[in-house]
């Protein structure tokens, strides 16, 4: 495969050959993969795409994995783009999608990067994979590490989801509950990354992995015949996701698949763990890290991203914002999006609902604007953040009259429920 010439640094542009490294020796930058597009533009088109697998694995050609054989395909990625028509007119909107990626395999969005890493970790011949998570990378890392036999360990902040975590257990991981927050989990992680054999996803496998996450935005213009839309709302934590957006719209510019495009990316954060947010709102560049998130939105909760400068960039050249809901209003979104579209997602996309009402709210958004909202992760994941802030189940006694009277209390005025009952 010619498509990957190597890695490069995304700060001094130094270039290094296709190894296990994820930082720059000269500047300490992160360190992409680097392609041949001219190569790729050749070999690819939406012709070609059309006829590959209904997986993230269609836009192989842009992936960095070298020999097939090494690809665990479990079945992630081409999720549906819903037109959200009921919630756009709630919102007083006329054209929005929803990504809905919370049906993944295993429920979340981190199926692509978690799919790219551990295939990447297998070529790389690593006896084991891990990863830090706030919950979703988890189960992701552990069902891939599954299929291919290798041992996963993950470690996780402490009072994580129990669905989470007894997701994870299921698939055989090892899970290590770290006492503290994501960022002192992810920094034992990291140690041990630098010092062991484990392929650490989103640690020493870092350049690999991210590439999983364009694929959501690849999806995304070939869903809408192979156009940008004109505003994306994604759900940020380490920043990856919404980095990724920007690089995979630039990507698909560079090969031919798409037209020149004026995407507005803008970045959701939970108000109790903003700090992607409030830089942007301060109009800085530094990240002040959040050294104690407080938020029922924990897949989000990371006080120290990764990636949050580079999500800065992303947002600011393409002129997007960032919008830090709080939790009322994070489970509202949640609420909202079940209740409009049929979509059932966790605190990570409530949050992305919420944001693009206060776009609105704001006046940030014109009515006719074309919306995607990243959907990332699914509400069963999660059912302890939502229960308290819905209705309780009615009982009744199992007899007619019983429900009748309860259909008298609910009726509306002009429609008979029990019609010939
Ligand atoms: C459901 C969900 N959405 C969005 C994100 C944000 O992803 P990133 O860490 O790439 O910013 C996460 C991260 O864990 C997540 O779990
Ligand atoms: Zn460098």
């Amino acid at each position: 495969m010619r498509n990957v010439t190597g890695l490069q640094c995304r700060e001094c542009g130094e270039s290094y050959p296709k190894r296990l490294i994820h930082a720059c020796g000269l500047c300490f930058g992160p360190l992409d993969v680097a392609y041949d597009y001219a190569a790729i533009a050749k070999e690819v088109s939406k012709e070609s795409i059309a006829c590959g697998p209904p997986t993230l694995w269609r836009y192989r050609k842009l992936l960095p994995i070298e020999r097939d054989e090494c690809i665990i395909d479990i079945g992630v990625g081409f999720t549906p783009l819903l037109k959200a028509d009921n919630l756009a007119r709630e919102l007083k909107l006329k054209n929005i999608h929803v990504k809905n990626d919370s049906v993944n395999p295993t429920f979340s969005f981190k199926d692509r990067p978690s799919s790219v890493a551990v295939s990447k970790a297998i070529e790389f011949g690593s006896p084991a994979v891990g990863a830090a998570s706030t919950g979703n990378l988890s189960g992701a890392m552990a069902a891939h590490a599954a299929k291919a036999r290798l041992p996963c360990f993950i470690f996780i902040p402490e009072k994580l989801e129990m669905s989470k975590v007894a997701q994870t257990l299921a698939y055989g991981a090892h899970v290590i509950e770290v006492t503290g927050t994501y960022d002192q989990a992810n920094r034992l992680a990291t140690e041990i990354a630098l010092t062991s054999n484990i392929a650490f996803a989103n640690i020493n496998v870092r350049p690999y992995y991210v590439e999983g996450s364009k694929t959501l935005v690849f999806e995304v213009c070939e869903q809408l015949g192979w156009r940008a839309p004109d505003h994306i709302i994604v759900p940020v934590a380490s920043g990856a996701l919404l980095h990724a957006a920007w690089r995979g719209l630039k990507e698909l510019e560079e090969v031919g698949l798409i037209d020149k495009w004026d995407t507005r990316i803008t970045a959701a954060q939970a108000e109790g763990c903003s700090p992607v947010v409030q830089a942007l709102l301060k109009g800085e560049n530094e990240i002040t890290p959040v050294e104690k998130p407080d938020t029922t939105c924990k897949s989000l909760a990371i006080g120290d991203p990764a990636d949050g400068y580079y999500a800065i960039q992303a947002v600011r050249a393409t002129k997007g914002t960032g919008q830090a809901p709080d939790d009322k209003q994070i489970l509202d979104g949640i609420k909202l999006l079940a209740k409009t579209e049929g979509v059932f997602t966790e605190p990570a996309g409530g949050t992305a609902v919420a944001a693009l009402k206060q776009l609105v709210e704001d006046g940030e958004v014109e009515r006719d604007e074309e919306v995607v909202l990243y959907i990332t992760g699914n509400g069963l994941k999660t059912q302890e953040s939502i229960t308290p802030a819905l209705a309780k189940p009615f009982k009744i006694k199992p007899t007619l009259e019983d429900f009748k009277q309860l259909v008298a209390e609910l009726q509306t005025p002009g429609v008979n429920w029990l019609e010939g009952v």
